[in-house]
């Protein structure tokens, strides 16, 4: 999976519908959750930093954390002196960073991970106390939204009350749903959701 990326990573920020989920995911994100200048952010499967940039001028540090350095490099190439995301190649759920954060988004990145479970407790260990997550992704859909194919793709997207469960499981509540945008392809709709939740 991370080589598929590493592949793509030169040409991401090209696509158009990836720039618009992107883009809906951080106005919905700004419309439900306050994002105050003493906030350290990670950006989990942040890749060359779509959502990261447009979080950043808000917050005090957004740290973009990816398995694929191509990516990483995308995303290290677009810092300025104003404008800066730190990156980290790592696996959160295997190598943990040692700090915490005030809040973790993600978007289309949670689909990449097999183990969900495994994965919000990892992000309950790197967030402190009343942190908050914000991770959008696809509705369930019928294996048709990656059109190049569904390698390293675990999950054909998610059901929305299993979700909410997983993550209660794993220690958040007030958990919300909200639908950032819709991708219409060759006729098909495909739903993109974020859910929000804090730290129990
Ligand atoms: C579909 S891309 C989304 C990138 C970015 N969030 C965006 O919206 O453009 C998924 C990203 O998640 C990363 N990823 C997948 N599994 C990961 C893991 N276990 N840890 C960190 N990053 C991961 C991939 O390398 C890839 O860059």
């Amino acid at each position: 999976m991370t080589e598929r990326f590493d592949r793509a990573a030169e040409n991401w920020d090209k696509g158009d519908m990836r720039r618009f989920i992107a883009e809906s995911v951080f106005q919905t994100i700004a419309s439900r959750i306050a994002l105050l200048g003493h906030m350290d952010i990670l950006d989990f499967g942040c890749g060359t930093g779509l959502l990261g940039f447009r979080i950043a001028p808000q917050v005090r540090s957004v740290t973009g954390v990816d398995l694929s350095e191509k990516m990483l490099e995308q995303a290290a190439a677009k810092n300025t002196p104003q404008l800066r995301m730190e990156t980290v190649c790592a696996d959160l759920l295997n190598e943990p960073l040692d700090r915490t954060f005030e809040g973790i988004v993600s978007s289309m990145a949670m689909h990449h991970v097999e183990d969900t479970a495994a994965l919000f407790r990892a992000f309950r260990k790197h967030i402190k106390r009343d942190g908050f997550v914000a991770i959008a992704d696809l509705d369930a859909e019928d294996g048709t939204f990656h059109s190049h194919g569904n390698e390293g793709v675990f999950h054909l997207g998610f059901d929305r009350e299993k979700l909410r469960e997983t993550a209660e499981e794993a220690g958040f509540s007030n958990v919300r749903f909200h639908t950032a945008c819709t991708i219409e392809k060759e006729g098909k709709n495909y739903p993109v959701f974020l859910m929000t939740a804090t730290k129990l």
